[in-house]
C-alpha cells in the first residue's frame, strides 16, 4: 500500500494539488522505451475538477500510465456533457489506443462511445457506469456498498435495534441523478434503513424520501445547501429535533453541514454521513461537525485501470482468476451480474469501500500515506 502511495505521490509534486492540471494537459514526454506502454496512447476524460477526487483520480491514472511508458491525454469537462463529448471526440481523433471515461451524464455519451467502439478503442467505464453496450470493461468501488455503509453507520450509532419507542428524525440528500452511482449508494443506504422507518423508528418530517425528491443535481454543494436551508425552515422551525442528516457524498454533506450550522436551532449533535474524504469534510470530521465520510482508496482504483487497460491491450480475458493473479495487495472483486448498460451486463473489477471516523481518520488516512497530518490537526491529501 504505502509503497503504491510513494509512486502515487512523486506526481503530486509535479502536478501540485490541481491548480496545474490544465483542463487539457495534451501530449505528454514520448513513451519510455521498453515500458509495455511504448507508442501507445491513453485518452483519461475526467468530469470535473470542480468535485474534489476528480484530481486526484486524473492525476493517479495520468501518473500510472506514464510510469508504464504510456503517453497520455488527460481532459476535465467542467461538469458539460457537451463538452466531455467533445473532449472524447478529439481523443478518437487523435487516435488513442484506448479510453479511461469517469461519465458526467451516463447517458449522454452514447454517440461517443459507439464512435470508440467503430475505431476499435476499447472503453474503461471508470468509476461511474456508461450507459453503453460497448463499454469493454467496468472499474469503480462497490457502490451499493458505499450506501449500505452508511446505513449500518446511522443504525449502530444510534443503536436503533433497541430503541423502543424512542423516535429519530433524518433527512436525506442524494447524488446527481445523470449519475449512475447516485442510486446504488442511495438504495444502498435505503435497503439498511428502510425496515426503521416501517417501523416508525426512524421518520423523515419533510416527507422527501423518494429519489427523485432527495437527488442533488451535479452533486452540487449550493443546490444541497439550500434544499437543506428550506427543509429547516419548513420542517425544524418549530423546535422539531434533526439526529440524521444523510448525504451520499462528501461535497452534498458540506452543504448540508453549513444548512445545519446556520439555519437549525436544535442544541443536540446531528449524524452526518459523507463520501470520497474531501479535505474541507475531513476538517469537519475532526471539529466533529460531520460523523463519517465513507473513504475509497482511488490510487488503487487507478492501479487496477492500469492493469487492466494493459490486460485489454494485450488481449487477455479478464475475470477474478486474473485479478488473483495480479496481487494487488487491496482487495478488489470481479463482478458479471450487478452493472447492465443496456442490454448488456459489463464486466466489472470493484475495489472495497472503507468507512472513516474521527476516531480512526489517522490510521485509514495518514499511515496508509493517503493523507498527511499537519500540525493543526487536521487531515490534507497526500496529492
Ligand atoms: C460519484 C463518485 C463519488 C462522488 C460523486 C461526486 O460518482 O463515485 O465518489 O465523488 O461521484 O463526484
Amino acid at each position: 500500500m504505502k509503497k503504491q502511495l510513494a509512486v502515487a505521490l512523486s506526481i503530486a509534486t509535479v502536478v501540485g494539488m490541481f491548480g496545474s492540471v490544465s483542463a487539457f494537459a495534451g501530449e505528454t514526454e514520448a513513451a519510455t522505451e521498453g515500458a509495455s506502454g511504448a507508442g501507445k496512447k491513453i485518452g483519461i476524460s475526467m468530469p470535473t475538477q470542480s468535485l474534489e477526487r476528480w484530481n486526484r483520480d486524473g492525476s493517479y491514472l495520468d501518473e500510472q500510465f506514464k510510469k508504464a511508458g504510456y503517453a497520455t491525454e488527460v481532459t476535465y469537462s467542467d461538469n458539460d456533457s457537451g463538452r466531455q463529448v467533445s473532449d472524447i471526440q478529439n481523443m478518437i481523433a487523435d487516435k488513442v489506443d484506448l479510453l479511461v471515461i469517469a461519465a458526467i451524464d451516463g447517458e449522454a455519451l452514447n454517440t461517443v462511445v459507439d464512435e470508440a467502439a467503430d475505431a476499435n478503442i476499447p472503453v474503461i467505464a471508470y468509476d461511474r457506469l456508461i450507459k453503453n453496450d460497448n463499454d469493454t470493461y467496468y472499474v469503480s468501488f462497490d457502490n451499493y456498498t458505499v450506501g449500505t455503509l452508511q446505513g449500518k453507520f446511522i443504525v449502530d450509532t444510534l443503536d436503533l435495534d433497541n430503541a423502543g419507542d424512542k423516535t429519530y428524525n433524518m433527512e436525506i440528500t442524494a447524488g446527481d441523478p445523470a449519475d449512475n452511482n447516485a442510486t446504488f449508494f442511495y438504495k444502498g443506504a435505503m435497503d439498511v434503513l428502510q425496515p426503521y422507518l416501517d417501523k416508525g423508528t426512524l421518520k423523515v418530517p419533510s416527507g422527501q424520501t423518494d429519489f427523485d425528491s432527495v437527488a442533488t443535481a451535479q452533486w452540487d454543494t449550493q443546490k444541497a445547501l439550500s434544499r437543506m436551508q428550506n427543509i429547516l425552515g419548513s420542517y425544524y422551525a418549530d423546535g422539531t429535533q434533526l439526529d440524521v442528516a444523510l448525504c451520499s457524498n462528501d461535497s452534498t454533506a458540506l452543504g448540508v453541514t453549513q444548512a445545519i450550522q446556520s439555519d437549525y436551532a436544535g442544541k443536540n449533535s446531528v449524524l452526518i454521513t459523507g463520501q470520497d474524504g474531501d479535505e474541507a469534510n475531513l476538517k469537519n470530521l475532526m471539529d466533529g461537525l460531520q460523523t463519517m465520510t465513507v473513504y475509497k482508496a482511488v490510487a488503487n482504483e487507478a492501479v487496477v485501470t492500469l492493469d487492466l487497460a494493459q490486460a485489454i491491450l494485450n488481449g487477455e480475458t479478464v475475470d477474478q482468476s486474473w485479478i488473483d493473479g495480479r496481487k494487488f495487495g487491496f482487495d478488489c472483486t470481479f463482478d458479471d451480474k450487478s452493472y447492465t448498460a443496456v442490454d448488456k451486463v459489463i464486466p466489472s473489477l470493484l475495489l472495497v469501500p472503507d468507512v472513516v471516523t474521527k476516531d480512526n481518520a489517522v490510521e485509514k488516512l495518514v499511515d496508509t500515506g493517503y493523507y498527511t497530518r499537519d500540525s493543526d490537526g487536521y487531515l490534507h491529501p497526500a496529492q
